[in-house]
């Protein structure tokens, strides 16, 4: 029997249910989107705004990139996301500001928020809990209150569905119902094919965790949804699996990344490159891809390529994003890691209250 097929051992490693949390990802979503609709978001909408900025880190923060990377193309203002302390000087009272912060409770995030505040920007907060809803009851502000209980990241399909039909309802974000409903579909088919009862010679989840085994994963995206997508794949291999990883976009890694592949071969061969691949790229970023891979594939132990399908660009952001996510999980436990804890991160926001 191989490693992941055996039940019984990893509901043991996995003793705070990460992988139900991965399996059940569809039904989150299905549940994120019911919830949505007793969302009042009468405080926000009809307004021009100058711009959105999304707030928020880590987990929460990519809801913001993959937001950003759906919708910016057909937006005509700008769509921005802050990861850190200090609001850009350029957004005022006219902007719209979406803090995320599934504990309510992320120092940066509020930091930003204080300074929305004060510059009199509307506000629209998506939380569990926490400071956040204070500061939106305290302000009388727009709120979309998520459920709790979960990892941040293992919360991502109650924190990015309502921030997305929220730019829908107020006229920024342009996507149909059919391409949501399209886009669930796509994860409850992937759900069923990815879950634990399916064995690892048909399940490619638990084949791409067996694959990277003890190599060092980085991951390759194209500028746009995939590389957002590529991004939360890194933070999956470090969060969940507890494995340092590293990432990069097309176009831009083959103007300075594809040249550092030369030298420490003997450390390089023992990482594997795995590139996430749009099915409809076109012929320039293929080309970039096909020769990349030709010209690093003596350096890295493998080179993985993803297909990624979909009807839409949502079900394909998705789509590729559960993926990465559930293959960490399956890594964890195959390296015997309980994904859930992320300790470090916890000892270092200690460390940060103690300055209050
Ligand atoms: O996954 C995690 O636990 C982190 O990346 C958190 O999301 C991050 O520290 C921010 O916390 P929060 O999501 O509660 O704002």
């Amino acid at each position: 029997m191989k490693e992941l097929d055996n039940l019984n051992k990893i509901k043991k490693i996995d003793n705070d249910g990460m992988l139900e949390v991965e399996e059940n990802f569809y039904k989150q979503l299905v549940e994120a989107k019911k919830n949505f609709d007793s969302v009042d978001l009468v405080k926000v909408s009809g307004k021009n705004y100058k711009g959105i900025v999304f707030l928020g880190m880590g987990g929460s923060g990519f809801v913001g990139d993959i937001v950003k990377s759906l919708i910016k193309d057909s937006s005509t203002i700008p769509i921005e996301v802050v990861k850190g302390y200090s609001l850009p000087g350029y957004i005022d009272k006219d902007w719209l500001v979406i803090p995320v912060s599934y504990s309510g409770n992320t120092e940066e995030t509020i930091s930003c928020i204080n300074q929305a505040i004060k510059r009199g920007a509307t506000i629209l907060y998506i939380t569990s809990g926490g400071k956040l809803e204070q500061m939106a009851i305290d302000s009388d502000a727009c709120i979309i209150k998520v459920k709790g209980g979960y990892q941040p990241r293992g919360a991502i399909g109650f924190l990015f569905l309502p921030a997305l039909l929220a730019l829908k309802d107020i006229g920024i974000a342009e996507i149909s119902d059919k391409e949501i409903n399209g886009a669930l579909s796509h994860i409850k088919e992937l759900a069923e094919k990815f879950h634990r009862n399916v064995e690892t010679g048909k399940n490619f989840a638990k084949q791409l965790a067996c694959l990277i085994g003890g190599n060092l994963p980085v991951v390759y995206g194209t500028s746009g949804y995939l590389s957002a997508v590529a991004y939360r794949w890194k933070c999956e291999f470090n969060e969940n699996s507890k494995t340092p990883c590293f990432w990069a976009e097309f176009p831009e890694l083959n103007h300075n990344e594809t040249v550092g592949w030369q030298r420490l071969i003997s450390t390089t061969k023992e990482f594997i490159l795995i590139v996430l691949r749009d099915e409809d790229e076109n012929m320039r970023i293929k080309t970039r891809i096909n020769t990349t891979i030709k010209l690093v594939k003596d350096n890295f132990s493998e080179i993985v390529e993803i297909p990624v399908e979909g009807s839409s660009k949502l079900s394909k952001a998705l789509s590729a994003m559960y993926i990465g996510d559930i293959a960490s999980v399956y890594l964890a436990l195959l390296h015997g890691v309980n994904p859930t804890p992320v300790k470090k991160i916890e000892k270092l926001k200690a460390e940060l209250a103690k300055l209050d």
